[in-house]
């Protein structure tokens, strides 16, 4: 078995490897002067079950994965898992409107088409597991996360809405915490507002739980919100650090700490999906 990781997902693919105790293969990338993808794999994978790990934020990232999957299978391995820890355009999950795409259905059925299997971690909406045709895997970045925040002291743990409250319940339960969530109204894809709610926040140690930190909209007006409540400390932690239009900035003026996974390698990456992704792998052996 051999891993490789695209130039979105350098060290978790080097964590994985490590963590399934097999090589790590040498990729190169480059653009072309007019900024089209180029790929090369430098290590032989004939009959090798292969493990290619790139994440998929923009649609430079998502075409060189497209392309490596190509690459890939012109050695005729014997197998290929894609992992895909982010993937990107999953919130775009069904028609909001008349006349739009849906865009995780199309990104689907492009990456499906080249690989016998595909990981993906904390995806917005389990429901487009479905828009799948091969075996798909969701992986959650969440028990690790939950790891930090116990070893951090948190004392409680909220959801920015009820959605998404699973996610902060599955985090409360590792830590042994009460759990509750803030009431969201998102106003466009920049705003969001927080109706005012009186929680059990006062002199505690509070995490805010997210699959996707992206404009940093949500985090700031929960975290104003529990900052006047007299939460002691407020810890914004997400599987997906997106951190778009200068999000951290914004968020390091009201959150104490920022933490997030390797889905998307950045400074705030404290915690990692490969163990997770080597349990996945494991049961596919
Ligand atoms: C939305 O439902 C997601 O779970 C996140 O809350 C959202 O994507 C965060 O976006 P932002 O950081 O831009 O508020």
């Amino acid at each position: 078995m051999k891993v490789l990781g695209g130039s979105a997902s350098p060290l978790l693919a080097t964590r994985l490897a490590r963590e399934l105790d097999v090589a790590l293969g040498k990729v190169d990338t480059k653009r072309f002067p007019d900024g089209e993808c180029y790929v090369r794999i430098h290590d032989d994978l004939e009959r090798e079950d292969v493990i290619l790990v790139q994440s998929t934020r923009n649609d430079e990232e998502l075409v060189e994965l497209l392309l490596l999957q190509d690459a890939i299978q012109e050695f005729r391995v014997r197998s290929l898992i894609t992992v895909v820890p982010y993937f990107g355009y999953a919130r775009q999950d069904k028609l909001f409107n008349k006349g739009e795409a849906i865009s995780s259905r199309a990104l689907i059925q492009a990456i499906q088409r080249n690989t016998d299997t595909v990981l993906l971690c904390d995806v917005h909406n389990l429901m487009i597991l479905t828009y799948f045709d091969i075996p798909v895997e969701n992986v959650s970045g969440m028990l690790q996360i939950a790891q930090y925040l116990k070893d951090a002291g948190v004392e409680m743990v909220l959801s920015p809405d009820e959605g998404s409250v699973s996610r902060a319940r599955i985090v409360g339960q590792i830590i042994g915490t009460s759990v509750d969530y803030l009431e969201k109204t998102r106003i466009d894809g920049e705003t969001v507002k927080i109706t005012t709610k009186m929680l059990d926040v006062y002199r505690k140690r509070v995490a805010i739980v997210d699959d996707i930190i992206a404009t940093g909209g949500t985090i700031v007006e929960a975290a104003k919100q529990l900052k006047d409540q007299g939460a002691k400390e407020v810890i914004a932690a997400c599987t997906h650090g997106l951190f778009a239009q200068g999000a951290l900035e914004k968020l390091e003026k009201v959150v104490d700490t920022i933490v997030s996974s390797d889905s998307i390698e950045n400074e705030t990456s404290a915690v990692s999906v490969a163990p997770e992704l080597c349990k996945a792998i494991k049961n596919y052996q």
